[in-house]
């Protein structure tokens, strides 16, 4: 059970997603309690490997919670591919760069950091279109293989996480689909919902995980979503 006590570091601070984490967490833990982290505020670059290693060395402290929000849908202008016509080389590497080799890296960095003392929480924003046994439209190739790369990362560091910190854990959350600039060219014909009511559901889902839940993605309703 996670409880709301010691501080929470949100990566992606600045995306729609991330502000709602950071609101909810100054509220339940105090804002001097919650290190907010982005690209807009503070140059944090995922795909840079050195500003990763600098800003571990800068940020002092143990976390119980730590969620990384950042992410992109499409790296170019055209937008996710619907067909594998369409891939390109590229752009599918700045795509498994930014949404699975970041946190990849990210989770080498700060899971050290995770609180000995108290159950605590490394959370990566996945998605469900990562599911492979839940792949049913195709398409998105780019977006769907970084994310089912990113849970077989979350996955297989979780393993390493928990016997290093018995009291620590590492999850993939799917945040439903969000009302945010990264679903901006869908909320005409799909269906939405807040960023606060995405994270208020999200972060039920991470007070009543345990250490049984370590490696597992979970949608916003606390299903788990296959891998
Ligand atoms: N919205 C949805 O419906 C939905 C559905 C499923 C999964 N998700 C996942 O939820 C996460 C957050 O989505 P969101 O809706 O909050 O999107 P968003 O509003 O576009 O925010 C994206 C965040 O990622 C950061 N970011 C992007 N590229 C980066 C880079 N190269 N280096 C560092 N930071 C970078 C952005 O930083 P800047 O602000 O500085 O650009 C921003 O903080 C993503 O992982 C996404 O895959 C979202």
């Amino acid at each position: 059970m996670y409880e709301y006590s010691g501080r929470a570091l949100v990566f992606g601070a600045s995306g729609g997603i991330g502000q709602a984490f950071s609101r909810f967490l100054e509220d339940k833990l105090g804002s001097e309690n919650v290190v907010n982290v982005s690209r807009s505020f503070d140059g944090f670059e995922i795909s840079d490997e050195e500003k990763i290693l600098k800003f571990s060395e800068s940020i002092e402290g143990s976390f119980s919670l730590i969620i990384n929000a950042t992410g992109v849908l499409q790296t170019t202008e055209e937008g996710p591919e619907k067909t594998i016509n369409v891939v390109k080389q590229k752009s599918m590497i700045d795509m498994m760069t930014i949404n699975a080799i970041g946190p990849a890296l990210l989770l080498k960095n700060f899971s050290k950091k995770l609180d000995k003392t108290k159950f605590s929480v490394f959370v990566n924003l996945s998605a469900r279109v990562g599911s492979i046994t839940d792949n049913r439209l195709g398409g998105w190739i780019s977006y769907r293989s970084s994310k089912a790369a990113l849970n077989q990362i979350i996955k297989t560091s979780s393993i390493e996480i928990n016997r290093r910190n018995k009291n620590a854990i590492c999850v993939g959350l799917h945040p439903g689909t969000v009302k945010t600039r990264f679903t901006e060219k869908f909320q005409n014909t799909t269906e939405t919902i807040s960023p606060d009511e995405s994270v208020k559901m999200m972060m039920k889902v991470v007070e009543n995980l345990s250490v049984d839940d370590n490696g597992y993605c979970f949608a916003y309703d606390g299903k788990v979503i296959p891998a």
